[in-house]
């Protein structure tokens, strides 16, 4: 089955239920048995039987059996955020005493997890430049149980060889967890190049609305069981309702990425050739150092990128994005609609250095017309200047 054929009809059990296209939303706490045998037996490991609210109902599983198959993993797990999948992710594999390695561009509260809740536990956390591909292979150290990447950074968009760092890691037998919010079971199938548990936000394009907040781990099959009992041992738990929500989302991701991508590849094309703009952070445009391994390694990209104005600092990027009409500030993506923030780097690397020579902004762009978005920004470049004047 090619993949849009896939999205369509994967989870999903029309005959099960009565005819009914979507699998209905099934909300309970409680899961009576017929008898005390039943009780006790039911699905004890793998988590793929309704046993206890908690657990997941049959629209739960829809949802999670829809996102693994098309991603090529093995099993899924939905939890309440995405910053959820990051913890129990990285807590499924990494214990006081181990060296967790982490890519220095990672989205920042995932780094905040790092230096708040593992290395005060006794985690050594190390982070890596994200261009460092094979030479991950020289800080491996005995106790180094996870790499961790976010490929390409939310902010600055480098982009992350995913096969040589998996290379060099399965060397030594160690898993690679990313955070494929960006890629999408859609456009990076993540499980081909290496990764054995992939991390979504699915609160961004999974969802593609803007109304529900979800994290999905998806594992391969020896990844499985160790995350998906970390999920339990935390008690995640999300609604029937937001897992129905999701799922809707998910079935129309192929058509809406497709165009968002041709959107934003018109946005970003236009600011490269602006003189305000020093570059523009997109790993879709031929431009863009990442271009090479995007190609050869992703289906599309997604519609968040960044550019880095010329010689202007903070105050005027300030007075760009106040001037912008169609672009809401606003921290998420993913969803139908334009969005735009200030991209603070430089705070949250340690590993190398984020100095591009002016402010950094990151725009996503949504199922706007995008001569629309690029006269926004026109009149707001104007008004920049007009206020640096
Ligand atoms: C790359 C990335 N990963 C994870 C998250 C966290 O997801 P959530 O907001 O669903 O917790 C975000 C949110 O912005 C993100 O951008």
């Amino acid at each position: 089955m090619k993949k849009d054929t896939l999205l369509t009809h994967v989870g999903r059990d029309p005959e099960k239920y009565e005819g009914m296209v979507n699998t209905p939303v099934f909300r309970t706490s409680t899961v009576i048995f017929p008898t005390l045998e039943e009780y006790e037996t039911r699905d004890g490991d793998d988590y793929k039987a309704v046993r206890y609210g908690r657990h997941g109902t049959p629209t739960t599983f829809a949802l999670e059996e829809a996102v693994a198959r098309m991603e090529g993993g093995h099993q899924a797990v939905a939890v309440p955020s995405g910053l959820a999948a990051i913890a129990a992710a990285i807590r499924a594999f990494v214990r006081s005493g181990d060296h967790l390695l982490v890519a220095d561009s990672v989205y920042a509260p995932t780094r905040n997890f790092c230096e708040r809740q593992l290395r005060p536990n006794g985690v050594e956390v190390e982070y890596y430049d994200p261009l460092i591909g094979a030479d991950i292979a020289r800080r491996l150290r005995p106790n180094t149980t996870a790499v961790f990447c976010e490929t390409p950074g939310s902010l600055t968009f480098e982009m992350q060889d995913i096969p040589a760092i998996a290379q060099a890691a399965h060397a030594r037998n160690i898993p690679v967890l990313a955070d494929n919010t960006w890629g999408t079971p859609y456009f990076f199938r993540s499980f081909e190049r290496g990764v054995d548990v992939s991390i979504h936000s699915a609160t961004k394009y999974i969802v593609g609305h803007s109304d529900v907040m979800m994290g999905l781990i998806v594992a391969d099959e020896p990844s499985w069981l160790p995350v998906r009992k970390t999920v339990a041992d935390y008690g995640y738990s999300v609604s029937p309702a937001d897992c129905y929500l999701a799922l809707r989302g998910f079935r129309t991701i192929g058509v809406r990425m497709k165009q968002q991508m041709a959107n934003a590849l018109a946005v970003a094309q236009w600011l490269d050739s602006r003189t305000e703009v020093k570059r523009v952070l997109y790993p879709a445009l031929e431009s863009d150092p990442g271009y090479p391994i995007w190609k050869r390694d992703f289906d599309g990209a997604a519609a968040l990128f960044s550019f880095v104005l010329d010689g202007a600092g903070d105050k005027q990027a300030a007075a760009l994005i106040n001037a912008l009409k169609l672009f809401s500030i606003g921290s998420s993506w993913g969803g139908y609609e334009s969005l735009v923030v200030l991209a603070r780097v430089a705070k949250y690397r340690t590993a190398t250095q984020w100095n591009p020579g002016g402010a950094t902004i990151r725009l996503h762009i949504g199922l706007e017309d995008p001569d629309d978005l690029v006269a926004d920004l026109d009149q707001a470049f104007a008004k920049m200047t007009k206020a640096a004047a």
